[in-house]
């Protein structure tokens, strides 16, 4: 008799939960789920010793100074600033943003809380800037310059350097066939956090600006 009483509450509870869901999600709950872990990461303890030992697993892909590889298929993480480096691993977390490999390390045993997510993202904003080891043929950086100073300047920085408050990330002496293929699958959709308005701005590139801007922003890291 308990027990069924038991059930039917608990029925019951599971109905509601089901009605508040399907209304919180009409009116925007889940586009702000996101930034919801993101506050509460900010408000957690940056523990650098933590991040280190975090560290070790993402070392394995990122490799042990966090330089990525220079063919473009991991990216550089060092000195990222920590708000872009939260941002991006919620973001994996939470479908804006896809890749098989980092979603399952952003849902996974390797970050299990808000305070792992700020320890790691501590220990690799603080990490030194590598050198740049992955460029283009040169054949349109100049074009790419141009095109970076007038369209790009204003938020990443005329050096590349981003934006820790507005969450825009460092990209100078980014790989070059990394930042390639993040502007194309910006364009095609394939990266959800990315607002509708930078997809606009991409929109209009033919082969010589992707390449162009691509490249002159993998060799802003040398100066
Ligand atoms: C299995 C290999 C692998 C492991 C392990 C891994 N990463 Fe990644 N990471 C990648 C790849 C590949 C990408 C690029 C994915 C894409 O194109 O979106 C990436 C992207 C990222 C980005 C986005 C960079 C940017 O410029 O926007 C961040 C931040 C990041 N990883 C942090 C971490 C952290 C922190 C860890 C450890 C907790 C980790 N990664 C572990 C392979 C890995
Ligand atoms: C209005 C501000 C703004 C302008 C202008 C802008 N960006 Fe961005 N950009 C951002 C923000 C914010 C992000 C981070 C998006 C995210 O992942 O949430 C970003 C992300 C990127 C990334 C991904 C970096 C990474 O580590 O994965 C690339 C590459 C990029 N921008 C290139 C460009 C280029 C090239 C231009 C000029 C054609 C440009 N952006 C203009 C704000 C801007």
């Amino acid at each position: 008799m308990i027990a069924m009483q038991f059930r039917t509450r608990a029925f019951k509870g599971v109905a509601y939960l089901l009605v508040l869901g399907a209304a919180v999600s009409a009116s925007g709950y889940a586009a702000s789920l996101p930034q919801q872990k993101y506050a509460t990461v900010m408000k957690s303890p940056r523990d650098v010793a933590r991040g280190q030992q975090l560290f070790q697993a993402c070392a394995v892909c990122h490799g042990p100074s966090g330089a990525g590889s220079g063919d473009g298929l991991v990216p550089a993480i060092a000195a990222q600033h920590f708000q872009v480096l939260v941002r991006q691993l919620i973001d994996y977390r939470y479908s804006k943003r896809w890749d098989p490999r980092m979603e399952s390390v952003a849902r996974g045993h390797m970050l299990p809380d808000a305070a792992a997510i700020a320890a790691v993202a501590s220990y690799v904003s603080q990490l030194p800037r590598q050198p740049v080891i992955g460029v283009g043929d040169g054949e349109f950086t100049a074009h790419g310059h141009r095109v970076y100073e007038r369209m790009c300047a204003s938020c990443h920085g005329v050096d590349g350097q981003g934006n820790a408050s507005t969450t825009v990330p460092r990209i100078a002496g980014q790989h070059y066939a990394y930042l390639l293929r993040q502007l194309h699958d910006a364009v095609d959709n394939r990266r959800p956090n990315f607002s509708p308005e930078h997809v606009r701005l991409l929109k209009g590139f033919q082969y010589a600006e992707f390449t162009g801007v691509a490249d002159y922003v993998a060799r802003l890291g040398a100066q």
